[in-house]
């Protein structure tokens, strides 16, 4: 049985002050919703912050983002091993808005999936297909071959661990939601492909859902067979509107 997962993606939100709000109102309502495991994504300087308030709670935190380097000469980027400084459990690789405002290839994605894994963060795989690519029919090309990048390099195994969030870029942050049947869909096949290579581990990997998820139509999304949780981003910044997402999946 795998656990449904709620995670926030606050992307390039938030000030010291309205943080710990957030997080006094998760920390608030967590224990109603323990049943689903919760995590947050601040941006990195907020990590220490989030740290202090949550470690002594049931919800985890992660990075948005890590470098594919150890270390060195990469000015601006934050490296794997500066994140388990703060004990994250959590690295998001491949958001849409990495791959399209800051040129990430499935390639660059993949490495930095791979580096994560090395030093024991937990990868979460964004893949999804822009509205350009579902009206051309071409959704689950794009997904396998997003997914394909990493197989390439880390094998079947490489999953073991990692959580894939499949967010169709035309639903993020536009209120335009996959109906549940639609993204469904794209689960069930995400799934069957790794079944292919291992079934044991297909059916134990967990597939989130990512795109305007509010707790309006969560609990339509998080009833089909094949969508183990969410990853949320405008509607994570409430606390009550997360922990409202979180219950529908309890
Ligand atoms: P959204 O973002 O919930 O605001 O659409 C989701 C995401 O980008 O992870």
């Amino acid at each position: 049985m795998r656990r449904k997962f709620v995670a926030g993606n606050w992307k390039m939100n938030g000030s010291a002050n309205s943080i710990r709000e957030l997080l006094q109102g998760i920390r608030e309502g967590a224990a109603e919703v323990a049943a689903v495991e919760l995590a947050v994504f601040p941006s990195f300087v907020y990590l220490g912050l989030v740290e202090q308030q949550l470690s002594d709670s049931s919800v985890g935190w992660g990075a948005q983002n890590l470098s594919e380097h150890a270390s060195g000469a990469h000015t601006g980027e934050v490296a794997g091993s500066m994140l388990q400084d703060f004990h994250c459990d959590y690295v998001i690789v491949g958001h849409s808005e990495r791959r399209t405002l800051y040129g990430e290839t499935d390639e660059i994605v993949a490495r930095k999936f791979a580096t994560a894994r090395k030093i024991g963060l937990k990868p979460i795989l964004c893949v999804g297909e822009t509205l350009q690519e579902r009206e051309q029919g071409v959704t689950e090309a794009v997904v396998e071959r997003q997914i394909k990048a990493v197989l390439d390099l880390e094998g079947i195994s490489g999953f073991a661990d990692a959580v894939i969030a499949y967010e169709p870029v035309w639903a993020i942050g536009t209120g335009r939601t996959a109906t549940a049947g639609q993204a469904q869909e794209v689960h069930a096949f995400i799934r069957a492909k790794l079944a292919q290579l291992d079934s044991a581990l297909a059916s134990q990997v967990c597939i989130l859902y990512g795109g305007s998820m509010k707790a309006a139509n969560a609990a339509e999304l998080l009833a089909m067979p094949d969508i183990d949780g969410g990853l949320i981003g405008g509607a994570s910044l409430e606390a009550k509107e997360f922990l409202a997402i979180a219950k529908a999946g309890c």
